[in-house]
């Protein structure tokens, strides 16, 4: 087994994470900055980062709109501690509130809602739904990337890693999450008189030799290992056993250096209005 210490998939520092964390909100952000126009059109004054963290995908998309406003909603306070200091000292026009998106959502008229990697992590993520199409403008969009339901993890076929996979989705499903709600997204949305819904695969590089890979496998593979004690608790695997399993993920990415990829689903749907 490797030293923590000599593995470039490092885990467990805190500034590696964060630069783990911000590496990948690249790799989403310049996906959104390439997909802006088309999915969500040019007309955009005011944007919901719903879920929004330290909010480098608002920052992106805000970014593709200079007149725009930004509001990010996040339950994590030290994540907007982050993201108003990058605001402020970009000279962003953004705010950020604390709560939950399952409750109540910033008020106002909103051009696009962005909800990446967000509403899987939501048990009650229906009545989400009808609080962010109640939050839209009429003619504005909702822009939804979580992981694909069937086939999101299947593109980097190494055992462990579908072992941490597996282990990732028990622990979710005993929070009441939905890790299928992109199967289900599209319909929910229609059932809702929401028109125009685009529903795309997105496939990122996992591993492999280029720098958006190895961030991925990273983010991935440090995400879970960081999380052990919760998963452990979440699952009846031990906390040794997911660092076990974490750490052969990451030598094998070092000596074999397979690349494959990570699906996932983007669902975009407009409001009857203007
Ligand atoms: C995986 S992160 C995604 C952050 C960002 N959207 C991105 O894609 O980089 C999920 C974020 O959603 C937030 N979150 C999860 N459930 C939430 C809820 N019910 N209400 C508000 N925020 C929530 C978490 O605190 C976390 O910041």
């Amino acid at each position: 087994m490797a030293e923590h210490s000599a593995n470039s998939y490092i885990f467990g520092d805190p500034l590696v994470d964060r630069q783990r964390l911000d590496a990948i909100a690249n790799v989403y952000g310049e996906h959104i900055r390439r997909h802006a126009y088309d999915y969500v059109g040019k007309q955009v004054k005011r944007i919901l980062d719903l879920g929004c963290g330290e909010g480098q995908l608002g920052f992106a998309l805000l970014g593709m709109y200079p007149d725009a406003e930004l509001v990010g909603i996040d339950r994590d306070e030290r994540a907007l501690t982050q993201a108003r200091k990058s605001a402020q000292e970009r000279g962003l026009n953004a705010s950020f509130v604390q709560g939950d998106i399952q409750n109540s959502l910033p008020a106002g008229s909103y051009d696009v809602a962005l909800a990446f990697t967000v509403l899987e992590h939501v048990p009650h993520y229906q009545h989400a739904l009808d609080l962010i199409i109640a939050a839209l403008a009429p003619g504005g969009h909702i822009w939804v990337q979580d992981i694909a339901s069937a086939d999101g993890f299947d593109g980097y076929p190494n055992p462990d890693f579908q072992r941490a996979v597996n282990i990732y989705l028990q622990a979710m499903q005993a929070l009441g999450n939905n890790m299928y709600i992109m199967d289900e997204l599209p319909a929910l949305l229609a059932e809702r008189g929401m028109a125009e819904i685009k529903n795309e695969a997105i496939d990122y590089a996992v591993g492999g030799s280029t720098q958006d890979g190895q961030y991925m496998l990273a983010n991935i593979v440090g995400g879970l290992y960081a999380a052990r004690g919760f998963l452990s608790k979440m699952t009846d695997v031990s906390e040794v056993e997911i660092a076990q399993v974490m750490d052969r993920i990451a030598d094998d990415a070092l000596l074999n250096n397979k690349p494959g990829y990570l699906r996932a689903m983007n669902v975009v749907a407009h409001k009857a209005g203007s």
